[in-house]
């Protein structure tokens, strides 16, 4: 096992339902720290560049429209395997298919209002993690 770091994001349906801290409670109960973090609302450029890779995919402007509606928290995690156990504690995609106990089990309202996000390998989340932070906002 590696200690690794992964980026995560509270999406704007959960933090509408004030549901952060229920959310980072079960993160740091699969054993991820929080070492950087904050609260943002994304401009459309900032969505569209963190969203990229799915450009050609035809949910991405509803994706794009969708995490520009309100506020978004970008957090640093950090632990052992951080990518899947992020993932694994994010649950599927789709909260119809993940499994019980997950965060988009019990939060997600639908495959787009799926409450979070997480990197989907550590080169990923490098990437990932620069363009959301500075280096010096990352502070153990
Ligand atoms: P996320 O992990 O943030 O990465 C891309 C997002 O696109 C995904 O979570 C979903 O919220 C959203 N999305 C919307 N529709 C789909 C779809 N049909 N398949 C995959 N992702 C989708």
């Amino acid at each position: 096992m590696a200690l690794e770091r992964t980026l995560s994001m509270i999406k704007p349906d959960a933090t509408a339902r004030n549901i952060t801290g229920a959310i980072i409670a079960k993160l740091e109960g699969a054993g991820l720290r929080v070492i950087a973090q904050k609260r943002v609302k994304w401009s459309e450029a900032q969505a569209q560049k963190f969203y990229e890779v799915h450009k050609e995919r035809p949910f991405y402007n509803d994706l794009v429209a969708f995490m520009t509606s309100g506020p978004i928290v970008m957090q640093v995690l950090e632990g052992e395997d951080a990518v899947a156990r992020n993932r694994e504690v994010m649950g599927a995609t789709n909260p119809q298919e993940a499994d019980e106990g997950t965060i988009r089990a019990e939060f997600a309202e639908n495959i787009e209002r799926n409450s979070v996000h997480g990197s989907d390998s550590a080169e990923n989340a490098a990437i990932e993690i620069a363009l959301c932070f500075d280096e010096s906002e990352i502070v153990g």
